[in-house]
């Protein structure tokens, strides 16, 4: 008994393979099998995934809390359950979706119209580009990691922070606006980077 037979067909865009495989494909009496429709096919469900997304995000309830001090609440999480491992590998994933940005940034906007203190990657560059103050943190890479350590544990944090900075950096550059002011938090305590910061807010009033 002979081996079943693979008659494989290869080649590029518009090369006539499909047309060539279903003929050829009728004439032996065999199955046509068009390995394209699969990468077709999740491709689609991931641009369904898309849209599904921004209707998330339509969906999602965020407000201020009332009283003395007005925090973010996103409706139905505890800030604990939005600070884990699994959150921080995926959020990339979410973020870089464009329209899911647009709409984000929109509720940004009105979360910031009476006045806010907002943290972000793009507060200053593109959500509010005409905030009167910009402070633009970084820290040196070792401390970055020691503090992040510090908050949630794990043995490999250091490559789960670069990994997530260059996934966010793929889509969404983090840069400074031009007119931030830089302030380097390395070894600083934050009662220092409080006064740093305070300095500069009151000399922009
Ligand atoms: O600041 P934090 O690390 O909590 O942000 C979590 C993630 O949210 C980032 O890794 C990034 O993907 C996304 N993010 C963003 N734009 C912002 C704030 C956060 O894309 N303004």
């Amino acid at each position: 008994m002979s081996a079943p037979t693979v008659v494989a067909i290869d080649g590029a865009a518009g090369s006539g393979k499909s047309t060539l495989a279903r003929l050829l494909a009728r004439e032996l009496d065999l199955p046509y099998v068009n390995t394209g429709l699969m990468y077709r096919a999740l491709t689609r469900a991931a641009l369904d995934l898309d849209v599904a997304l921004a209707e998330l995000t339509r969906g999602l309830r965020v407000r201020l809390t009332e009283g003395a001090h007005p925090e973010l609440e996103v409706e139905g999480y505890r800030p604990e359950d939005l600070h884990t491992g699994e959150v921080d590998a995926a959020v990339s994933r979410a973020s870089r979706h464009p329209k899911v940005r647009e709409l984000m940034r929109r509720a940004q906007r009105a979360l910031g119209a009476d006045g806010a203190v907002m943290e972000g990657r793009d507060i200053g560059t593109v959500v509010y580009p005409d905030a009167p103050v910009k402070l633009f943190l970084s820290a040196n890479p070792l401390e970055r990691v020691a503090r992040r350590s510090g908050e949630r544990g794990g043995s490999n944090v250091a490559e789960e922070l670069r990994a997530r900075d260059e996934r966010d950096a793929r889509v969404n550059p983090l840069e400074p606006a031009p007119d931030a002011i830089a302030i380097d938090t390395t070894g600083a305590t934050p009662e220092a980077t409080l006064e740093a910061a305070l300095q500069i807010v009151r000399s922009r009033r």
